[in-house]
């Protein structure tokens, strides 16, 4: 890629698609194409072959996706499983047909399977059963990493695919009950701190231990891997350190500012032990992450504070009809 190279961001509003326009533009990109879903519903396979036919791209980079919380991914499989396996045949297979140079697709460390041996290498994908919970996106997102893989080998694409960690970030989803693990936790105690409670409740022993990767991070990374990455093998992105769920609600405490204490419900499920990427082959490239948990926390709070994505919709409502 180069500074006016033709590059198509899916999904720039999201969580990930932000972090790579600020990291893009920052690095001197000056072509990024975007569009939002209202001008183009990537499940609509002629829009995005029109689209891809009028705007000349060099690169893409898929960062569109349906994404949610364990409650979302199993509450609505046939949405994920449908969604992002339209999203991913309909752009890779208009990224062939309009003869783009280069594909980075996102897969996910949590379409490993369920049982992974610890930390979890790529080779480790599609070795064992997948965690239920989220099969639907899993199977859709499998799917997605071999479209990469076949559009490779039986048409010589330049297509390859990613597996980041778990990820938060400015633009991260803080809703109340689909989000993700720091999402919700950061929305816990910002409510617990503002009503003055005296505790934060939260679910199972705080022992389980998990990775969190800033997505500025994950976008340095991204852009490390247009750059030097071509292979038909996936790649982990991550911080290949792990932090127990109590560690990070007590960073996440002390973030906020919540004086009460933490209490860990012992009687909810604790889920799996441990879940950590194994990042030698994307530290070979030469890239590691810089931002430390607490500094991420802190700006994804002051986002989240500065957005006011964390006042209840129905208070926003009183003071709307006070105004
Ligand atoms: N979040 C994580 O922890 C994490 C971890 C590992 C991998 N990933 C992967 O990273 C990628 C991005 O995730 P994210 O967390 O950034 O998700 P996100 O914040 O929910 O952003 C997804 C983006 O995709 C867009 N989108 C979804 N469906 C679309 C459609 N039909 N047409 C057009 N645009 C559509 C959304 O548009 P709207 O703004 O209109 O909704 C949004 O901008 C995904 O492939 C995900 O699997 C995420």
């Amino acid at each position: 890629m180069n500074p006016n190279s033709r590059i198509y961001i899916a999904g720039h509003r999201g969580l990930v698609g932000s972090a790579l326009m600020r990291a893009l533009s920052a690095q001197g990109f000056k072509n990024i194409i975007t569009a939002s879903r209202s001008e183009l519903n990537l499940l609509d396979q002629d829009a995005v072959n029109q689209f891809f036919k009028n705007q000349k791209i060099d690169y893409t980079i898929v960062a569109a996706a349906k994404v949610g919380g364990i409650i979302a991914n199993s509450s609505f499989p046939a949405d994920f499983l449908y969604e992002n396996l339209t999203i991913a045949t309909n752009v890779i297979h208009a990224a062939y047909k309009h003869k783009v140079k280069k594909l980075l697709y996102l897969g996910s460390s949590c379409i490993y399977p369920k049982a992974c041996p610890q930390p979890i290498k790529e080779e480790y994908l599609l070795s064992g059963p997948l965690e239920p919970t989220n099969e639907a996106y899993a199977i859709a997102k499998i799917a997605g990493l071999k479209l990469c893989e076949f559009y490779r080998s039986q048409y010589g694409q330049n297509f390859i695919a990613a597996m980041p960690t778990n990820l938060y970030g400015p633009f991260d989803n803080f809703h109340p009950q689909n989000s993700h693990v720091l999402p919700a936790l950061i929305r816990r105690f910002h409510e617990a701190k503002m009503v003055g409670a005296e505790s934060v409740v939260v679910w199972g022993s705080g022992k389980p231990v998990r990775e969190l990767l800033y997505s500025e991070d994950l976008a340095n990374a991204l852009i490390i891997l247009m750059q030097k990455y071509n292979s038909d093998e996936v790649i982990n992105v991550g911080t290949g350190q792990g932090l127990t769920i109590a560690e990070i609600a007590y960073q996440v405490k002390e973030v906020v500012g919540f004086e009460g204490s933490v209490v860990f419900d012992k009687s909810k499920p604790d889920g799996t032990p441990k879940k950590v990427l194994n990042i030698d082959k994307i530290s070979r490239l030469g890239w590691k992450p810089t931002v430390p948990l607490k500094e991420g926390i802190s700006r994804a709070y002051q986002w989240a504070v500065e957005t006011d994505v964390l006042t209840p919709a129905e208070n926003k409502l009183k003071v709307a009809s006070l105004g």
